[in-house]
């Protein structure tokens, strides 16, 4: 468990669970990298932050692009000796809900690209400074819908891109483990957010402790596990 500060790059962090994650830890004095593909959207949130009084970094990066995620890698790279944690939250969603058998190839690559793609690539663009963080941990932010034991119809791109982040989790937990490096994926439930609407259950504080709970709650030495608020979630 880590409670001496940590640095942390959330992705997708201008609004939503990310935002909230960022809020959460730098109120816990952690170092936080906020990143976002919009440097206006992404500065807005930085300020926002700041009107509280919390300090956070800015970094431009969109998760959908490679070279965007190589000049991020690179700019980090000046920035930081070392890195904890990296978050993969930046995520999207079908533009179509119903059923597979009419979600486009547009949804069913976008959904890809961001969902799975991104954490991935990332993930290997980080691992330098991830190995000088380590012990240091991987969290992606997966979905109950990602998961293969409780696959439904609808939200195609979607499902099926968590659950090829879940197997990427699983990969990467595998390769990292001898480095030091910890990887899980986790769901926030279902969150008040953009994403989630109005009609979710949880507000987006309770949505972003439930994966802050794998920093501050969760030995590193658990790694390829796939959890939610109330422990496992079966791939
Ligand atoms: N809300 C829920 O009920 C729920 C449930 C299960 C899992 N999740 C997961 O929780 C995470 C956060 O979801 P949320 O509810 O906070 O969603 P959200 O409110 O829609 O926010 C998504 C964030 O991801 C960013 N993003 C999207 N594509 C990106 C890209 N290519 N590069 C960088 N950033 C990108 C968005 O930036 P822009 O503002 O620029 O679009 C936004 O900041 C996601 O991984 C989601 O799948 C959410």
């Amino acid at each position: 468990m880590s409670k001496s500060p940590q640095t942390i790059l959330v992705t997708g962090a201008n609004k939503g669970i990310g935002l909230e994650i960022c809020r959460q830890l730098a109120r816990f004095g952690h170092h936080v990298i906020l990143s976002a593909r919009s440097a206006q959207r992404g500065e807005a949130a930085v300020k926002e932050l700041a009107g509280d009084g919390l300090k956070v970094d800015f970094l431009l990066l969109d998760t959908s692009d490679e070279t965007s995620i190589q000049n991020a890698a690179r700019e980090l790279k000046q920035r930081l000796k070392a890195l904890n944690v990296l978050i993969n939250n930046a995520a999207i969603l079908d533009t179509w809900q119903g059923t597979i058998l009419k979600a486009t190839a547009a949804d069913l690559r976008d959904c890809f690209v961001t969902n799975t793609l991104g954490p991935v690539l990332l993930t290997q663009a980080l691992l330098p400074l991830l190995e000088a963080g380590k012990p240091s941990r991987v969290i992606n932010v997966s979905s109950q819908l990602g998961s293969m034991a409780n696959m439904g119809d609808g939200w195609a791109g979607y499902g099926i891109s968590k659950a090829a982040l879940n197997a990427a989790t699983r990969k990467l937990a595998e390769a990292l483990q001898p480095r030091g490096i910890s990887v899980n994926a986790a769901s926030p439930g279902w969150v008040r957010t953009e994403m989630g609407t109005e009609n979710a259950p949880l507000p987006v504080e309770k949505g972003a402790h439930n994966i802050i709970r794998l920093i501050t709650e969760v030995p590193h030495s658990l790694t390829n596990h796939y959890l939610e608020e109330h422990g496992e979630i079966p791939w």
